[in-house]
């Protein structure tokens, strides 16, 4: 049954005096237990604004100045490629990285050596055959089953930031099994290598491949109940990245935009601040790849 998550609004993310104690505090309820953040916006926050304007300036530049219905007008070829140059464009954007990693930084504890991934654009087309959205996740198990991203190798002690780029509906987002977050789940990531994953299929093109290469929940999930959520433009959750999700296959009318960042403070696994990861056998690890960001030193001045 698909029900609403809960969510715990971050209020003080406005103002940039929170402790640092509050921080700490949020990152350890977000690892150890599961504990899933919003970050409200009122829409004039400097951070917030460059994200979008800078998100949505590449996905102009690249699907023309309506994306979210370039799926009408482009072939499959041509809308396979757009989103592929879109994709290329977000995460090579280092001023987009930069604001998105202020944003974090307000909610989590900031320390230099945190990590963090490149910007990564998701589009969902739309699917209209109700038969063929049931079944998504059998045919798209890349795009649309459910899975631990630690089951790709990111680190245990990882949170992601999922920033909503326009208003979404909660039919439109991606649903978290809360429950299941400290039970072992049956899944495909003993064959997934990190290594061999990268050269092989890569993120970007998860909405193409039914591959193999894509660990997902390979148990029965039709008895659990599914939590999803809405959010408005600009807004974004924060939530550990050993959380069991899945994308929801969609039928509105536009396609959905968004935006996520993946961060890790490498020493948070060394003292045993991190996920259960109870059921994750993938190999290597992920963090190979992050790269750390400025660390903010502002106090107050970023709305
Ligand atoms: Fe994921």
């Amino acid at each position: 049954m698909l029900k609403e998550l809960y969510l715990e609004a971050i209020e003080s993310i406005k103002s940039s005096a929170e402790s640092d104690q509050n921080k700490i505090e949020r990152r350890r309820k977000i690892l150890t237990e599961g504990k899933i953040f919003k970050i409200e916006t009122s829409g004039g926050e400097k951070a917030f604004l460059a994200i979008q304007d800078l998100a949505w300036g590449h996905i102009k530049a690249t699907f023309g100045e309506s994306p979210r219905t370039a799926h009408k007008s482009l072939a499959e070829k041509e809308l396979k490629e757009a989103i592929a140059e879109a994709k290329d464009r977000l995460a090579a954007d280092a001023t987009l990285r930069q604001a998105l990693i202020e944003t974090y930084f307000k909610a989590i504890y900031s320390s230099p050596e945190t990590l963090f991934e490149v910007p990564r654009l998701r589009v969902v087309k739309p699917i209209f055959d109700s038969q063929a959205r049931a079944k998504a996740g059998q045919d798209f198990p890349a795009a649309f089953a459910a899975h631990r991203d630690t089951w790709y190798a990111n680190p245990t002690s990882q949170i992601n930031l999922w920033v909503a780029l326009h208003d979404v509906k909660a039919t439109e987002t991606f649903v978290f099994y809360p429950q299941l977050f400290k039970q072992v789940v049956q899944n495909g990531s003993a064959r997934f290598e990190y290594e061999k994953f990268k050269t092989q299929a890569g993120f970007g093109n998860s909405q193409w491949y039914s591959a193999d290469l894509y660990p997902y929940a390979s148990q029965d999930l039709s008895s659990q109940d599914e939590h999803s959520f809405a959010l408005k433009q600009g807004e974004a959750i924060l939530f550990a990245a050993d959380h069991l999700h899945r994308t929801l296959a969609h039928d509105s009318e536009e396609m959905r935009f968004s935006l996520d960042l993946r961060g890790c403070l490498p020493t948070d696994s060394e003292t045993g601040l991190c996920a259960p990861g109870i059921d994750n056998q993938s190999k290597g690890n992920a963090i190979c790849d992050y790269r750390p960001g400025k660390v903010s030193t502002g106090q107050g001045n970023e709305s």
